[in-house]
């Protein structure tokens, strides 16, 4: 355990691609608890200093380029500025935001890497890689394809088949060819700089399995998994003519690899801050090379091995910096079921989100935190994101504190009344409240975020119960100092709450405080009976929350559906073609035309649709397997469809079946009746 006493906190949350915008899974798993943290930290009046930027170099933005054609400049443009603007909108309190490609990161990436360079911190290796003789190039493993060597699918990529799901290193290929011209590929020999982790293996095992025990058990874990295989050197520079070039003579067209620079970033992204405002931020220097400063990386499990293996032993290696104090990451967020995926598009945009529910920010942070992906992978639905705003922001939060505020006002013309006597409920009630402050601290200082937000519900809860088992609306008439005396309580309840959900739901306590009349808070407020004066004048009450109708997420619901039949569509493949069959073979199916005179289910099968055809020999009935593709089966009457007149008779379910009706099955697995596009007579043979 950590009982070393820091003097500051850095903050960093994981550096996000500009390759497109940020969704709900990075917010739940990343940002929204890295804001929470900060924000709790600057409540209790702590130095704190949170960092985060955009990760503009590296093989997926140049990926993006391509699929949109355009430059890679102008990508990590469009997508830094988007990003930033809706992180800002969203209420992520960043002191800096900046990025990779900004020429103080360029200069101290490139010095950082020269420093271990120097000091003979890498190891220089020479290894066949993959090259395209016509562009020059060296290709990356997911530029690579060819035929796997398992299944033959003819486009796996170079470290997975997508059709088997195996894991491949592109020596494997059968054919290996360039993925983005279809070139051939031959191997060339290029030499590249190697950290080597071998050599940081004993110190790891030490500084986090004995050290460090406090971990989540996620990142211990991962952390353990890795030690125990046993680390090996990794290359840190690239072929690629995007990124920070390798500053060494004779390392033309090397760039450092993104995941070298990337974390350096964080640094890089301290120091323009620093420098900028001196007197505000102090000496960088002091955020990262003094070890009474706490460094705390917010990430998403992905990111485990980087950030708790390889940016440590760079920082170990270089020798001048403090090393993190704590690691926490998030399990995923699934969306629907499903997983996210950028570029199958099965995302909630965060830029959408802030489009489609304006002035909404708490709520998704709401949702996303009392759903948060702590311990494992967990699930966004629209469904549960409507019931948590409806049936508690709203109901509970919402409703407590519009009571409060109003019955106030009818009462006591908006002062808040004295506080009297107190009864043994009121004393109980207060108890509860006073307790508020040392659990939330005790939870969110083990980054239990989910815990601690619910801890701040239930005082809302609380106030909800004390309202409601004290009824002062009905009191008023008779006992109007005994009213006083509730609405005083339940009003410093109220003042608590904005203290409470200070850090999760910035907007809402604003708003409250506002409404309270209240000025900034502190935490160490939290818990106290005596925060609205008697006398003390409110603020016209208005709602906190408001209900989120059916539409808005039925919307949102529409949009899912469609984009999945878009997914399904394209990765579609036509079934192969099956084995060769004969004119004479085929002439024994005897294929007729006929009109549907009656459709309807079959009574208790899930399955079966009831045909009368009129088949020009004076009718038949046939069941057919495919009610699950025509929940209004009437909408086929009429159709002529095509039908296999000379089947053995079959009972099912009690009725005889006489042949069979011919359907396609579709892309999304459903099944379409094939009819004819021109009147034709009934009976008529198709051949
Ligand atoms: N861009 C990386 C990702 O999205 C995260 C980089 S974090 C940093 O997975 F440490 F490298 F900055
Ligand atoms: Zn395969």
């Amino acid at each position: 355990m950590t009982d070393k006493k820091f003097a500051r906190t850095l903050v960093t949350s994981a550096l996000p691609y500009a390759n497109g915008p940020v969704h709900i899974g990075h917010l739940a798993g990343v940002y929204v608890p890295a804001d929470i943290y900060v924000r709790y930290l600057r409540l209790k009046g702590q130095p704190v200093l949170f960092v985060g930027g955009s990760d503009e170099h590296g093989v997926p933005v140049t990926i993006r380029a391509r699929k949109e054609g355009i430059t890679t400049q102008e990508v990590v443009d469009r997508y830094h500025k988007l990003i930033k603007e809706s992180f800002e909108q969203f209420g992520i309190s960043f002191d800096i935001y900046s990025r990779t490609t900004s020429a103080t990161h360029h200069k101290l990436a490139s010095d950082f890497f020269r420093k271990l360079y120097d000091d003979g911190k890498f190891i220089e290796q020479t290894t066949e890689q993959f090259y395209d003789e016509q562009t020059c190039e060296f290709l990356t493993d997911r530029n690579i394809r060819g035929e796997c060597p398992h299944c033959h699918a003819k486009d796996a990529y170079g470290d997975q088949c997508e059709k088997c799901g195996r894991t491949l290193s592109p020596d494997e290929l059968i054919n290996p060819y360039n993925a983005v011209n279809g070139n051939p590929l031959t191997k060339r020999e290029t030499s590249h700089w190697y950290l080597p982790l071998d050599q940081y293996q004993e110190w790891l095992e030490k500084w986090i399995l004995e050290e460090h025990k406090e971990w989540r058990p996620n990142v211990y874990g991962q952390c353990k998994s890795w030690l125990d295989g046993g680390l090996r050197p990794r290359a840190v520079t690239r072929d690629l003519n995007w990124g920070i070039p390798v500053p060494v003579e004779g390392a033309e067209g090397k760039v450092l690899y993104v995941w070298f620079d990337a974390p350096i970033g964080y640094i890089s992204n301290t120091k323009e801050l620093c420098d900028n405002q001196p007197e505000k931020y102090g000496k960088w220097e002091t955020w990262w090379k003094d070890d009474s400063t706490r460094l705390v990386h917010f990430i998403g499990k992905d990111n485990i091995v980087f950030h708790c293996i390889v940016f440590p032993s760079m920082l170990k290696a270089e020798g001048s910096y403090i090393l993190p104090d704590n690691v926490p990451s998030n399990e995923f967020l699934n969306l629907e079921g499903d997983k996210i995926s950028t570029s199958r598009n099965w995302a909630v945009w965060l830029n959408e989100y802030l489009e489609d529910f304006p002035g909404k920010q708490d709520v998704l942070r709401y949702v996303l935190t009392a759903n948060a992906p702590e311990t494992k992978d967990n699930d966004f639905t629209w469904a549960d994101f409507q019931a948590r705003n409806n049936n508690e922001l709203v109901a509970i939060y919402g409703n407590f504190v519009n009571r409060a505020m109003v019955l106030t006002k009818k009462y006591f013309d908006g002062i808040v009344p004295k506080q009297g006597e107190l009864t043994e409920y009121d004393e109980s009630t207060i108890k509860e409240f006073c307790d508020i402050k040392k659990n939330l601290e005790e939870l969110v200082e083990q980054f239990r975020f989910r815990d601690a937000q619910r801890e701040a519900m239930n005082l809302a809860r609380t106030g909800n119960k004390y309202l409601a088992d004290t009824e002062p609306w009905k009191l008023a008439k008779t006992d109007l100092a005994r009213t006083g005396t509730i609405l005083n309580i339940a009003l410093q309840i109220a003042a608590n709450l904005s203290i409470a959900f200070e850090p999760f739901l910035p907007f809402s306590s604003e708003k409250l405080r506002e409404m309270l009349n209240m000025d900034k808070v502190q935490w160490e407020d939290l818990g106290s009976v005596s925060l609205l004066e008697e006398g003390h004048k409110l603020n016209e009450p208005v709602l906190l929350f408001e209900k989120i109708e059916d539409g808005a997420i039925q919307a949102q619901l529409d949009r899912l559906a469609r984009i999945k039949k878009e997914n399904e569509a394209a990765a579609w493949k036509a079934p192969e073609v099956k084995q060769l069959t004969s004119i004479d073979e085929f002439d024994k199916a005897d294929i007729r035309v006929g009109t549907v005179l009656e459709c309807q289910k079959v009574k208790k099968s899930d399955k079966l649709l009831e045909f009368k055809i009129d088949d020009g020999m004076g009718g038949r009935t046939i069941l057919s397997g495919i009610a699950q593709s025509y929940p209004e089966p009437e909408v086929l009457v009429g159709k002529q469809v095509l039908f296999i007149a000379n089947f053995p008779p079959r009972k099912m379910m009690g009725i005889e079946s006489q042949g069979m009706i011919l359907s396609a099955v579709n892309s999304d697995g459903k099944l379409v009746v094939t009819t004819v596009s021109a009147q034709v007579a009934n009976g008529a043979q198709v051949g």
